[in-house]
């Protein structure tokens, strides 16, 4: 909502200075650029897990994140968090210039069904999928149980 009002305004604000055109750096053009930073996985107690981590998008081209695979489970699903419940959701935004956040109490990967406990110290591999990049292999380290870079 927020950024619709902000860009029309912008555009507004262009137009009227009757100036340079949009296109140099008009966002839409070219490849996202997605760096994956801070992953890890808490240590599983049943036989789901959790997947955090942060997608930078340096590019002026968002992008979304689709899906992921994994040898720790056949069904890695993407969930967000409202009012407490998590659900699943089909796909998350990484918008241009911005990250997409999958943090514990928010947005997450859900590993379900795993085929085998991981501890802490040992690696996990997923792969991520992307509405417009390419697949990207992650090793989310497996951290302890209760483990929350977010909190200090
Ligand atoms: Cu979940």
């Amino acid at each position: 909502m927020t950024r619709r009002t902000t860009l029309t305004t912008l555009s507004a604000a262009i137009a009227l200075a009757g100036s340079m055109a949009l296109g140099g750096c008009s966002a839409g053009d070219g490849e996202p650029e997605l760096e994956v930073g801070g992953a890890f996985m808490p240590q599983p107690v049943g036989d789901m897990a959790g997947g955090f981590l942060t997608i930078t998008n340096s590019a002026g081209t968002a992008d979304r994140l689709t899906g992921a695979t994994s040898p720790l489970s056949d069904d890695v699903q993407i969930h967000e968090t409202k009012d407490q419940k998590m659900r699943q959701v089909k796909s998350l935004d990484i918008p241009a210039n911005g990250e997409l956040k999958l943090e514990r109490g928010g947005n997450h990967l859900m590993f379900m069904g795993i085929k085998k406990q991981p501890k802490q110290g040992e690696k996990v591999r997923v792969e991520l999928r992307f509405e417009k990049s390419g697949p990207m292999e992650v090793d989310l380290p497996v951290e302890a149980a209760t483990h929350n870079p977010a909190k200090h």
